[in-house]
């Protein structure tokens, strides 16, 4: 099949690649020239595990580039638009970037042409595209909409799209419902699975993906309501943890219970600072937004984002707490990405963090092992340091903070750690280590929704049932103003 994508960034680029591993013809398109010649000279714009093998396995075999829309979609079967939709001022997703394509997808077409929505939008964003591409001269027999919603997480990109736990097809007509069946049937028949040259993956059980076909709206809102559903497991979870640390019982044993009831799954239940990145905090927003447009107030997403927001506020208590006050603390920070195994950090809690502890005087030392060069951009420059591993940033520091699931961070060498921090303290978002384990390394080690790890050396002056109630339960209105300005 040929395929032109109309967009070459984080979806785009990861869904062509894949789609000529699957043996298409592919064209990855872009009006950002710059970024078109970096590919075409065989670089990889972002960090994504298994992008670079795929890219070099295909560069200018089954995948090419181009900035023209008109020369792709006149050469291609079928056009994916991949395009952003980022959040307007009123919360809706910004459709200004699909209207534009579509717009010109409509005078490039000369032959029936299959146009599918994959970036995420909101329901009836299909019927909006065929209307646009009809009142810009395309003829109602040339086209058809279909709507495949993409679930690629950042940093598994490849193996989510390669190894899905299912592929939703959104097809009002059979013609494009046939089309994009055949698009995805290596996945779906398993033939992919097979081939020696599979970029692999270790399960237990042989792959094949499950295909959910249902009509263009359905499919839509599939998109939305997943991404809701789990950013309301991780803001339930968090608040569950925020009572679980108020009486001293542990969130990690709690998950544990809770995940292994089969009709929940324990995944998505990681209590810590809250969700962030380029999705999750949209796509709630947006999914809110359009229920509001269809005389619905959708009150647990309202719940939902208040939790997410005071989660970061209750951790900035946390530090607080812990440190008394914050103006001229040392404070090593391990993490700015807003999840571990990226270098994005749009809507990262961490960075938003380091912004309140700046703004309380505080000097911040980081360490993030891919995305400090994105982080630079934003972050102020005064009392920022940026180290190059874990132990340089946490140096003579009054404190250790832990702002990102990085796996690397769960295997520090803890009695290092105490030796170089001035005060042997650890307050973690995240989660990432044994509360015990660090109280016997001599670490004092504040959690989320887990009682405090004190060392014996401190156990007469540190208290962790004191600790417990280090922050109020209540909502963000009874924490101090500076940290309600987060
Ligand atoms: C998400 C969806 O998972 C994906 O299907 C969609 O298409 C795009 O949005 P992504 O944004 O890459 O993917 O991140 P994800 O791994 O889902 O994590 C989102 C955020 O939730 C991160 O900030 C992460 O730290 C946080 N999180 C996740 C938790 O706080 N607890 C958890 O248990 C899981």
């Amino acid at each position: 099949m040929r395929i032109a994508l109309i967009g070459s960034g984080y979806v785009g680029l990861v869904s062509a690649a894949c789609f000529a591993e699957l043996g298409h013809e592919v064209t990855s398109v872009d009006n950002d020239a710059a970024k078109i010649a970096a590919l075409e000279r065989g670089e990889v714009p972002i960090h994504e595990h298994f992008l670079p093998e795929l890219l070099k396995r295909h560069h200018r075999k089954r995948l090419n580039f181009s900035t023209s829309i008109m020369e792709s979609v006149r050469a291609s079967e079928v056009v994916f638009i991949t395009v952003g939709t980022p959040q307007s001022e009123t919360g809706e997703a910004d459709l200004s970037f699909v209207e534009a394509v579509a717009n010109e997808i409509a005078s490039a077409i000369d032959g029936r042409k299959v146009i599918v929505e994959k970036s995420t939008v909101p329901v009836r964003t299909c019927e909006s595209i065929r209307k646009s591409l009809l009142i810009n001269g395309a003829l109602p027999d040339s086209f058809s909409v279909a709507s495949n919603p993409e679930f690629l997480r950042e940093g598994t990109a490849v193996l989510d799209f390669l190894y899905p736990d299912r592929i939703v097809l959104g097809a009002d007509d059979d013609y494009s419902a046939s089309v994009l069946q055949e698009i995805y049937s290596p996945l779906t028949n398993g033939s992919y699975y097979l081939r020696e040259d599979a970029i692999s993956f270790t399960s237990s059980t042989a792959p094949q993906a499950r295909l959910i076909l249902t009509n263009a709206k359905s499919a839509e809102l599939i998109k939305h309501a997943s991404n809701a559903f789990l950013a309301m497991k991780i803001s339930f979870i968090n608040a569950v943890a925020n009572i679980s640390e108020a009486v001293g019982a542990d969130i990690t044993e709690i998950c544990a219970g809770i995940g292994s009831d089969s009709r929940i799954g324990a995944k998505f239940l990681n209590a810590g600072i809250g969700y962030g990145g380029s999705c999750f905090p949209k796509d709630v927003q947006a999914f809110h937004a359009v229920a509001n447009q269809c005389g619905y107030e959708f009150g647990l997403l309202t719940e939902v984002m208040r939790i997410n927001a005071e989660q970061r506020r209750r951790f900035l208590y946390k530090v607080r707490s812990a440190l008394w006050t914050l103006r001229g603390k040392k404070l090593a920070v391990l993490g700015l990405a807003f999840k571990g195994g990226t270098d994005d950090v749009r809507e990262s809690p961490a960075i938003a963090i380091v912004e309140a502890l700046l703004r309380e005087g505080a000097q911040v030392r980081v360490y993030d092992p891919a995305a400090t060069a994105k982080a630079r951009l934003i972050i102020p420059k005064d009392g920022v340091l940026y180290a190059s591993d874990p132990y340089g940033a946490a140096e003579g520091c009054d404190a250790l903070l832990v702002l990102t699931e990085w796996k690397e961070f769960a295997n520090l060498d803890l009695d290092r750690v105490r030796s170089i921090l001035k005060y042997p303290i650890v307050i973690d978002g995240r989660n990432l280590y044994d509360p015990k384990e660090m109280a016997d390394a001599g670490l004092l080690y504040y959690s989320i929704g887990r009682a405090v790890g004190v060392p014996r050396a401190m156990s007469s002056t540190v208290h962790s049932r004191e600790a417990t109630h280090l922050c109020p339960i209540t909502s963000s209105a009874s924490l101090q103003p500076a940290v309600t300005a987060l």
